[in-house]
C-alpha cells in the first residue's frame, strides 16, 4: 500500500504543478524557448502542457516537438487578425484537453476576445516589445526608433479586452543607440524578453501576484518564502 503511494508521488508532483502553461504563438518561438529553458534549469516551477499555433509551419511548433512538448496547429480561420467564434472555441477546447490553467501569448499575432478571457480570467499573459503604454500595436521597436525614443524595452502584462492595455507584471528597458536599425534594436529587446517572461511567470507560479485596479502588486514575503521551500 505504502509502496504504491510512493511510486505514484513523482507523477503526482508533476501533475500538481500550479502553473500548467499553454503557449500560443505564430512565429519562431524564441520566447517559448526561454520559458522551456527556465523550467529545465529549475528557475521556473511550471509545466508547458502544450504549444498551439495558428500557423501550420511555425518554428514554435517545431521547437516544441523537438523537446517532446505536445505541439499542434489549430486553425484560427476564417479570421486573419483575431481569435473569435468557432476558432476561439477550438483553442479553448484544445487548452482544456491538455489541462492548461495559464495561457502564454508568445508572438501570437491575433487579438484575443472575451471567450478566451472568460475561460482564463487573469491567467492570460502577453509580451510586448515596448515599454507600454508607449508604442502599442505592431513593430513597436520601429515605432520607438522612428519616434526618437532614447529608451526602449519590453513589457509582460496580463491580457484584458484592450490592445496591449492589461496590468503590467514586468518591464525591462534597453538603451536605443545612435546607430540602431529596427533589427538591432529588436534583437536587444528580445534578449530582455527572454529574461522578462520567465521572471513574470515565476511570480505567477509563486502565487504572489494580485491585481488592484491597473496595478499588479507582488507579495515579496511570499515570493521569498516560496524560493526557500
Ligand atoms: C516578440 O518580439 C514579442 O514581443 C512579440 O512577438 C515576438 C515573438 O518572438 N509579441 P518569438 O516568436 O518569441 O521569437
Amino acid at each position: 500500500m505504502i509502496k504504491a503511494l510512493n511510486t505514484k508521488r513523482p507523477m503526482e508532483n508533476i501533475r500538481s504543478h500550479p502553473l500548467r502553461i499553454g503557449i500560443l504563438g505564430s512565429g519562431k518561438g524564441s520566447n517559448a524557448q526561454s520559458i522551456i529553458d527556465a523550467i529545465g534549469q529549475g528557475t521556473l516551477r511550471a509545466e508547458v502542457v502544450c504549444v498551439l499555433s495558428d500557423v501550420e509551419d511555425a518554428g514554435i511548433l517545431e521547437r516544441a516537438r523537438r523537446q517532446g512538448i505536445p505541439a499542434r496547429f489549430v486553425s484560427a480561420a476564417p479570421f486573419k487578425t483575431k481569435l473569435e467564434g468557432e476558432a476561439e472555441k477550438r483553442y479553448i477546447g484544445t487548452l482544456a484537453e491538455f489541462g492548461a490553467n495559464t495561457v502564454v501569448l508568445a508572438g501570437f499575432m491575433r487579438i484575443v476576445k472575451t471567450g478566451l478571457l472568460k475561460a482564463f480570467p487573469n491567467r492570460i499573459l502577453n509580451i510586448h516589445p515596448a515599454l507600454l503604454p508607449a508604442f502599442p500595436g505592431m513593430a513597436s521597436w520601429k515605432q520607438a526608433l522612428d519616434y526618437g525614443a532614447k529608451v526602449a524595452g519590453c513589457t509582460v502584462h496580463l491580457v484584458d479586452d484592450g490592445m496591449d492595455t492589461g496590468p503590467i507584471i514586468v518591464q525591462k528597458a534597453v538603451p536605443v543607440l545612435e546607430d540602431d536599425t529596427p533589427e538591432t534594436l529588436h534583437a536587444r529587446i528580445q534578449v530582455q524578453e527572454h529574461i522578462a517572461y520567465p521572471e513574470a511567470l515565476a511570480l505567477m507560479a509563486a502565487d504572489c501576484v494580485s491585481v488592484r485596479g491597473r496595478r499588479i502588486v507582488i507579495d515579496r514575503a511570499k515570493l521569498e518564502q516560496g524560493a526557500r521551500t
